[in-house]
């Protein structure tokens, strides 16, 4: 059988505290203005307390089960992609698999930050391709705001994160019509580690030359908060998503005009205009989220697909690009019809 994988069903969630630019000017030493101009985001939403990591899938799950018109027992593996797990170990697939109340089907994480979901996607494709699986669930979540340094120190990271998850169902399909049916042309995946420091939470580690995980020190040098060279991952994310982009275009024949819409990563408005401006794609067909809800991490890409459909800028039968870049570094593309 010549099996490929489609979008059947998409789901979305994101807490209800809503923090302006300027709540955060007193705590961070901020402003509105530097905030917009720089990284294009007004708002981002952060959890209250009781909420983890899981809990946000658990309701994008919801949402996208709904969606696609199937029962929860039909899930046959579960792709979590997420930084900030519920905890250090099991991954948070298996706490969303018991909130489910599902068991025996594999639950794992991916921790390929930024280009999370696009390597879970990638990877569960394979599993659709092949025949093992009919219905998989991808994940992408992340609360980032029980993990940000909310001080001054932080400013240059703290303001750019939020909470949200996002998911599919992504299934099993035949394509007769590949220029109207769902599915996934191609992805690309790609990794270059000598950059891993250039944007990394080093602590809690292994990494250290101390004989525990974390210390008091680690602390005091705030090694448990995420440090970032943002010039470095700026130049870096424009240029790799670009290249990726074009890579999978080729691989499959298919025009940069021939995509209707593009589904970014979500980490600054001004790297998305700058990878449009470098292909030449017109802003119209960027569908941008990090306005409203910061850069959610593994979660941008669903939470922004789940948001085009109930726009109505992502209809049935539309080809999509989807690229992302992040700490790793990692990046990647996804071609799709929708
Ligand atoms: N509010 C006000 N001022 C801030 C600030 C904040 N939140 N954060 C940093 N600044 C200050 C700096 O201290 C610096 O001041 P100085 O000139 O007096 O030294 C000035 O603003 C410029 O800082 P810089 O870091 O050079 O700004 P930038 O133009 O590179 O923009 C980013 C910073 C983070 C917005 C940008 O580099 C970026 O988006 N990089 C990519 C980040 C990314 O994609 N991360 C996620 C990975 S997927």
């Amino acid at each position: 059988m010549n099996y490929k994988s489609r979008i059947a069903g998409v789901g979305g969630y994101v807490p209800e505290n809503v923090f302006k630019n300027t709540d955060l000017e007193k705590m961070l030493d901020t402003s509105d203005e530097w905030i917009v101009q720089r990284t294009g985001i007004e708002q981002r939403h952060w959890v209250s307390k009781e909420q983890s990591t899981s809990d946000l899938a658990l309701k994008a799950t919801e949402e996208a089960l709904a969606d696609a018109g199937i029962d929860k027992s039909e899930i046959d593996m579960i792709v979590f992609a997420t930084l900030s797990p519920d905890h250090d170990f099991p991954g948070a697939g298996c706490f969303l698999q018991a909130k489910l109340g599902l068991s025996n089907i594999p639950a794992f994480d991916i921790r390929q930050q930024c280009s999370g979901f696009i390597y879970a996607m990638s990877m569960a494709d394979q599993y659709l391709r092949c025949g093992t699986y009919k219905n998989i669930l991808v994940i992408g979540a992340e609360i980032h705001s029980k993990g940000l340094d909310k001080t001054p120190n932080g400013r240059g990271v703290s303001v750019l994160f939020g909470d949200g998850a996002g998911a599919v169902i992504l299934q099993r399909t035949e394509v007769k019509d590949p220029s109207k049916d769902g599915h996934i042309l191609v992805s690309h995946l790609h990794a270059d580690g000598k950059y891993a420091k250039e944007l990394w939470l080093p602590a809690p580690g292994t990494g250290f030359p101390v004989d525990s995980r974390i210390n008091e020190q680690m602390l005091a040098e705030g090694a448990h908060y995420a440090s970032m060279n943002g010039k470095t991952v700026f130049v870096h994310a424009t240029k790799r998503m670009a290249e990726t982009l074009l890579n999978s275009c080729k691989e499959v024949g298919v025009e940069l005009s021939d995509i209707d819409l593009f589904l970014f990563h979500q980490a600054n408005l001004r790297i998305n205009s700058k990878v449009a401006e470098i292909l030449g794609i017109p802003e119209e067909k960027v569908f941008n989220t990090i306005q409203k809800y910061g850069n959610t991490t593994a979660a941008t890409i669903p939470l922004g697909m789940r948001d085009a459909v109930k726009a109505g800028a992502l209809k049935r039968g539309m080809l999509v690009a989807s690229a992302a870049f992040g700490s790793g570094f990692t990046w990647g593309s996804s071609i799709y019809r929708y």
